[in-house]
């Protein structure tokens, strides 16, 4: 039997990212091999949802007060931390990523215990943490990403050491821990427009994520996400960018002038509220990344020819706008991660536009709940 002692709940969108993060120069750590950027969702769209208790667990004895006695109940209580993913019970590997982020925290909570002894003792608990998606898991929509962002935040707030629950970490500060579980999952932490700083340290200390605006800053944006398939994808992130920096020299281009020039031109985009230059960038971005991978040896191919119809539209769609003449620029922007799902970004004086074109050529589309725009397309293609 297992009694509650202490619990927190948080939870936390998926981020799209519109500069791709893909390579990593320690696979340990999780440091990327170039910064990137992305925009967080609405929360109540694609969401994961952690609780997290500190659990006294039946057998549990008194633990004594010494450093050695607190190290020793730190390491008993990690054997017996459980998780549940989605109503599944996952294992939580001695080695793994899930391990790495839940022993900092713990070891955070430690330090605080250790050094204030009026705080309450809970470091030396075991943790239960019960997770779930509001959306397929591992569908190429960056579950992982919102996952273990809302892991660490639930966490940090159970051990209050996140600066909204009084305790002295940043943000910042915790995406270093949310990093070291998925690498994009440090960007979900914040809210509207978030860069990863790649970083210099070899020990990742400043490899971390910052807010470039806030979401009320260009809340006319908007996120279409088509499900052109949500089943597991074949390539899954990690193999594929070590795959990526062992055999492409693309990768090379990418690291020191694509990434390093596009980081730069969109954040002005984005201060400037610029959808031309913003949709420019994010779909060139998408291009770069998918030629990357085309460039691996083997290649990988993320994108089908549903994903590739959706980029030919979108492109004719802003061709006949600027032919137009009227001025205004992209109408819409597409990108792809490691997946063959679209996510579209329009103003929202676009977005009528762009689901009649989407019901128009997909017309087996499904835009019901609960995914509200997002529209399941045809797996085989236009009809
Ligand atoms: O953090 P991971 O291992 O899920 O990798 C994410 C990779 C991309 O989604 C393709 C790009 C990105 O920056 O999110």
């Amino acid at each position: 039997m297992a009694r509650i002692k202490r619990i927190a709940t948080a939870s936390a969108p998926v981020n799209i990212a519109v500069v791709k993060y893909w390579g990593k120069k320690d696979t340990k750590l999780i440091l990327p091999t170039n910064d990137s950027l992305s925009v967080t969702l609405d929360q109540d769209h694609l969401r994961s949802l952690t609780s997290s208790a500190a659990v006294e667990v039946e057998e549990e004895e008194e633990q004594g007060e010494s450093a050695s006695a607190s190290a020793a109940a730190a390491a008993a209580a990690a054997s017996k931390d459980r998780l549940w993913l989605n109503g599944v019970e996952e294992e939580i590997g001695s080695e793994g990523r899930l391990r790495t982020c839940i022993d900092e925290l713990r070891n955070a909570r430690r330090k605080v215990e250790g050094e204030d002894g009026g705080v309450e003792k809970i470091a030396h608990l075991p943790l239960h943490i019960v997770s779930e998606n509001n959306f397929p898991t591992a569908a190429g929509l960056a579950s992982s990403a919102s996952g273990f962002a809302a892991l660490v935040w639930s966490i940090s707030s159970l051990y209050q050491l996140n600066s909204d629950s009084g305790g002295h970490l940043s943000t910042s500060a915790l995406s270093r821990v949310a990093r070291q579980g998925s690498g994009s999952a440090c960007r979900s932490l914040f809210g509207g427009f978030v860069a990863w700083q790649g970083g210099e340290a070899k020990d990742g200390s400043d490899s971390l994520a910052l807010q470039v605006a806030e979401r009320e800053h260009w809340k006319d944006l908007h996120a279409i996400i088509c499900v052109i398939s949500d089943a597991k994808k074949g390539t899954p992130s990690t193999a594929g960018m070590q795959r990526t920096v062992q055999t492409s020299a693309a990768l090379q281009s990418r690291i020191s002038h694509v990434v390093p020039e596009r980081m730069q031109r969109i954040t002005s985009a984005i201060k400037q509220r610029d959808f031309d230059a913003f949709a420019k960038e994010t779909m060139r971005d998408s291009n770069n990344f998918h030629a990357t991978c085309l460039d691996t040896s083997p290649p990988i191919f993320y994108l089908n020819d549903t994903s590739r119809l959706v980029i030919q539209l979108v492109e004719e769609l802003n061709r006949s706008s600027e032919q137009a003449g009227a001025g205004a620029g992209a109408i819409a922007a597409y990108t792809f991660d490691a997946g063959p799902n679209a996510v579209l970004y329009a103003p929202e004086k676009n977005v009528p536009l762009v689901l009649s074109l989407i019901r128009h050529y997909f017309p087996n589309a499904d835009f019901d709940d609960p995914f509200k725009l997002l529209p399941s397309l045809p797996r085989d293609g236009l009809s």
